[in-house]
């Protein structure tokens, strides 16, 4: 542990965490705030002390070192947290320590598999078997410079280039198989290459380590046009957005993030100099990847293509990015362009000019209104208001929403009494509709023993090893939770929420983040007194049920006729009563 010492120390928590979220230095002294990359936040309350070297955050508690910290960010197991950072600051690291755990060793074993296979492509591509991809680039606009920059490549047509490869380095059935860049023969003999014939994207974690890949057919007519990885132990496609990595720090520096559909359209924006830009990997937008434009960047510019599956994709994720609290713009682009379209078409000095003058997400779509609706007429006025409100209500900010409302009213002439009228009948809706989604909560005693098993580690030593014992997904509606965060303790890894809830299933996972947001474990952390109040009464509860079961089987015993048996478990309910 000596060496993990020396690491941290040797490492600036203030400049590792600033890579992944816009800091800013409090009154020239050692702390740091910014907006916590662990829940969903509008004021920032995460600090970072460059003194102390640690983060915490006084809106859900997340803390802890810089090790902890890319540990929940890039959900790394402990040792690759270690290998990161050694490595990024030119510490070697003790021979050994490396693989020390089997997941650890798997994931590595998947990320050199992923290094291989886009250094593989790579020379593909620059190879004798390139020339006609080598055409189809300069036919868009691809520079050989672009091509090197974004790493792109071609997959080998034979099928089993990168199968053979893998094999002779020795890589597991087991790692060849969870890697998804290899499929297993139907006839059992040996594997073959799921990627053939293709120019490949490869897709970057937020640090930087090729994940997975995305291929694009080259011929047209070859389907599917895209064929993406499918998710692995080191990718999971609803967190990452594709150039991430090289977009975050111009998203600090502008303040801002482009938002486009496609591979293609983020390399002919970011080769035209704005550097700032991002795309989903063929997927819906999800919470998680607009959390983490906004750790780096409070709005967002979205950039669809202008055909009818843009717009539907542009409306859903305008609504995924105003539930987060986005500062959303909206780029239509002139002339049914998409973006790389666009700049290949009339240059970048256009698309700047183009992406100055977006309006505002709701000017935007107010504009879209008017196209739908007769705004002379009163009822075509009150229709546009009535086509607005859903998307006003879905503003997280209450003063925003009204905000909003009473300026929407005004372009298109709405009484302001509607307008609160509309909004009374809307909160009194939104009560209405939450009613249900509170029942299933778990109680508060629960909650607030969640919330000491997350932030408090004297908690858990106190109450761990009596929860250890009990059937805890039958007591407790988190009892999984519960589990995972025992387990992760037990090994030596810090439970915080972000590295809980990536281990959880989707269900729980879910739990914990309608906890999260629904600010139920946000309140103060137990005492550990408190704690192992909440516990034993789970105990009782525990040894209650056993009683009820008892008497159960005993009415049964006695119902089937079977007396001696119930006459045993009388004796054996008794002594149970006894020991209380
Ligand atoms: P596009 O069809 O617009 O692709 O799909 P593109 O990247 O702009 O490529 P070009 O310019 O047509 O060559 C947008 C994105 O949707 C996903 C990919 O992520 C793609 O970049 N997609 C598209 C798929 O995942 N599968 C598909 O079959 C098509
Ligand atoms: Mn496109």
């Amino acid at each position: 542990m000596e060496f993990i010492e020396q690491l941290k120390s040797s490492v600036d928590v203030v400049r590792v965490i600033g890579d992944y979220v816009q800091l800013r230095r409090v009154g020239g002294g050692p702390r740091y705030t910014g907006l916590c990359p662990f829940h969903n936040e509008k004021t920032a309350s995460f600090s970072v002390h460059s003194q102390h070297q640690f983060y915490k955050c006084f809106g859900c508690d997340a803390h802890g070192d810089v090790l902890t910290f890319v540990m929940e960010m890039e959900r790394f197991t402990f040792w690759e947290a270690v290998k990161y950072l050694a490595e990024r600051h030119g510490i070697p690291l003790p021979k050994r320590s490396e693989h020390s755990d089997e997941e650890t060793r798997h994931r590595a074993a998947l990320h050199e598999m992923h290094d291989i296979a886009a250094r593989v492509f790579r020379e593909t591509l620059l190879g004798e078997a390139g020339a006609e991809a080598r055409r189809y680039l300069a036919r868009r606009g691809v520079t050989a410079e672009a091509a090197e920059a974004f790493g792109l490549g071609i997959s080998d047509r034979g099928g089993t280039q990168l199968a053979r490869i893998y094999q002779r380095k020795g890589f597991t059935e087991a790692d060849m198989e969870a890697s998804g860049l290899v499929l297993r023969r139907q006839d059992g003999s040996g594997f073959f290459d799921r990627f053939r014939g293709r120019l490949m994207f490869p897709i970057h974690s937020e640090s930087g380590q090729v994940i997975a890949f995305g291929g694009r057919a080259m011929a047209e007519g070859d389907e599917p046009k895209y064929l993406n990885s499918s998710e692995t132990p080191i990718y999971r496609k609803s967190h990452v957005l594709y150039n991430l990595n090289r977009a975050r720090k111009a998203m600090q520096q502008q303040g801002f993030t482009v938002l486009v559909e496609g591979y293609m359209d983020v390399i002919g924006v970011a080769a035209a100099g704005i550097d700032n830009v991002v795309a989903t990997c063929g997927t819906a937008l999800t919470a998680f990847q607009v959390r983490a434009m906004r750790r780096h960047a409070p709005a967002v510019a979205l950039n669809f293509d202008p055909d009818e599956a843009g717009m539907k994709a542009a409306e859903r994720s305008s609504q995924t990015l105003l539930e987060e609290g986005v500062r959303l713009k909206v780029l239509e682009l002139s002339g049914g362009l998409d973006p790389d379209e666009y700049i290949q078409t009339h240059g970048v000095d256009a698309y700047r000019t183009a992406l100055n003058q977006a309006p505002g997400f709701f000017p935007w779509l107010a504009g879209r209104a008017r196209e739908r609706f007769d705004l002379k007429t009163p009822e075509g006025r009150s229709g546009a208001f009535q086509f607005l409100l859903p998307v006003i209500h879905r503003l997280p900010d209450k003063v925003e929403r009204l905000a909003v409302a009473e300026d929407m009213a005004d372009t298109l002439s709405i009484p302001k009494g509607m307008v609160l009228d509309e909004f009374k009948r809307a909160a009194a809706e939104r009560k209405t509709a939450r009613a249900p989604a509170r029942a299933e909560l778990p109680d508060p005693s629960e909650l607030l023993l969640l919330n000491g098993l997350l932030t408090s580690g004297a908690v858990r030593e106190e109450v761990g090893p009596a929860l250890a014992g009990m059937d805890l997904q039958g007591l407790l509606k988190t009892g999984r939770i519960v589990e995972t965060i025992l387990k992760m303790a037990a090994g030596g890894e810090s439970p915080g929420f972000g590295a809980v809830s990536a281990r959880l299933e989707e269900a729980d996972r879910r739990l914990l983040g309608a906890l999260l947001e629904a600010d139920e474990i946000l309140r103060d952390p137990p005492s550990v007194a408190q704690a192992a109040e909440i516990v034993k009464k789970l105990a009782g509860a525990r040894a209650q049920s056993g009683r009820e079961e008892m008497k159960r089987r005993i009415r049964e015993a006695e119902r089937a006729g079977d007396l001696r048996r119930a006459l045993e478990l009388t004796a054996a309910l008794q002594e149970m009563e006894q020991r209380g």
